[in-house]
């Protein structure tokens, strides 16, 4: 039973409740349109957003003018305050760099904070675009492979040495992990910073999922956070989109302390190559995080419970198991013992969509997106089972 403090959560927001998508222009809900597929694959939710999101939005659409808007002050200051309350993490109004989403931030750390013969230390697997915004810079870049330690996705600090090169200049963390989950602790980021400093890079660390954490106790810890050092060489990129459920009408930005490091990250921002957000971004993302907190605390307990039928249900199928998530509504799930060649495939034929691990990384692997009403996650389950009994079933032609 979801609960804040002493307050009962469950009557006030409904997640099971069924929302119809198809015909509202989801990429999620379209690709399938049509055909008897669930689709648990691009990483939003299908609930809808927190009453005070909704009321803010309504509330501009009701002044009806809907003209050029400066980036809020109040949004900044929500911002800086959040960040010491929730992380004490000490930051100023003017370090914020607005965005339209998280992923432009890749793409200008990867153009303008690596030189054009410079190198990128990429993790995987990881957020396809990642590996895009390098790809497409273009840079060169290493990527370093994840590895699963004690039951959870960390990096491995051998492979991160092999990896870095006298060109390096950039080191991408996704923090928490997508796909795999991870919440990286204190002593693995002061490490990593360590690393960091070490080699001289300049860290992006992208802490989207920050506010998406599926263990009571657990906490975020802004890498940019655990000194003054390492946040004069950190861009950290954040939003609400992804906890309080509207990346279709987002907003994110950049937080970067040191001026030369913003200027040049801010390149395009201020050219208007990367435009700002829009209006609806930034009424969006003040009234989360103004009046959007019990309603988050609400989610988080249907995404902990949702994690567990998941967990539950992929731990007693042959050949599948993952990571316990910490954090995100992604399960990261290892196929590789289950005899089907192409695990994306095998799923969609039998109803499932899920997203495909190569495009993380690795294609031994399928991603689920748990962010849905518990009925249907249940019954993508039950296909998923009934798509390995089909598989281990042997053909009718031996
Ligand atoms: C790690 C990570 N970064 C960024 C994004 C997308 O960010 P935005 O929609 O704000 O561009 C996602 C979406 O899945 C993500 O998982």
């Amino acid at each position: 039973m979801p609960r804040r403090g002493n307050v009962d959560l469950t009557p006030l927001f409904d997640f099971d409740a069924p929302v119809e998508r198809s015909g509202t222009w989801s990429l999620r809900w379209d690709r399938y349109a049509g055909r008897d597929v669930i689709p648990l694959w691009v990483a939003d939710t299908d609930f809808r957003a927190p009453p005070a999101v909704l009321e803010a939005l309504a509330a501009r659409v009701e002044h009806g003018v809907l003209g050029y808007t400066n980036a809020p002050d109040e949004l900044r200051e929500a911002i800086v305050g959040r960040m010491a309350r929730l992380y004490r993490w000490r930051i100023d109004p003017s370090w914020i760099v607005f965005l339209p989403g998280v992923v432009p931030g890749l793409h200008l750390a990867a153009r303008h904070l690596v030189p054009a013969d410079g190198h990128a230390l990429v993790p995987t697997p990881v957020y396809q675009h990642f590996k895009r915004a390098v790809e497409l810079a273009p840079r060169s870049r290493s990527d370093v492979p994840l590895v699963l330690a004690s039951g959870r996705w960390v990096w491995d600090e051998e492979r991160l040495a092999a990896a870095v090169r006298p060109n390096s200049r950039l080191l991408y963390l996704c923090n928490p992990q997508n796909p795999g989950g991870t919440i990286f602790t204190r002593p693995e980021l002061e490490r990593l910073a360590g690393f960091a400093e070490a080699h001289d890079l300049v860290i992006c660390s992208d802490e989207i999922h920050a506010e998406l954490l599926l263990d009571a106790g657990e906490p975020h810890v802004p890498i940019a956070s655990l000194a003054p050092e390492i946040s004069r060489r950190t861009v950290t990129l954040a939003s609400p989109n992804k906890a309080f459920g509207f990346p279709g009408a987002g907003c994110g930005w950049a937080v970067i302390e040191d001026a030369e490091l913003r200027r040049a990250f801010s390149a395009d921002v201020i050219a208007h190559v990367v435009h700002s957000p829009s209006v609806f971004g930034y009424a969006a993302a003040l009234a989360a995080y103004r009046g959007g907190d019990t309603w988050l605390a609400a989610q988080v307990e249907y995404l902990r419970a949702n994690r567990d039928l998941v967990e539950r249900a992929i731990g007693s199928l042959p050949g599948l198991s993952m990571a316990h998530v910490e954090a995100t509504y992604l399960a990261w799930i290892d196929c590789s013992g289950s005899g089907v060649a192409d695990a994306h495939a095998h799923f969609l034929a039998h109803g499932v969509a899920l997203s495909p691990g190569a495009q993380f990384g690795d294609a031994a692997f399928v991603r689920l997106n748990f962010g849905t009403q518990r009925a249907r996650l249940e019954q993508a389950l039950e296909r998923m089972a009934r798509a390995l009994r089909t598989s281990s079933r042997p053909s009718p032609t031996g």
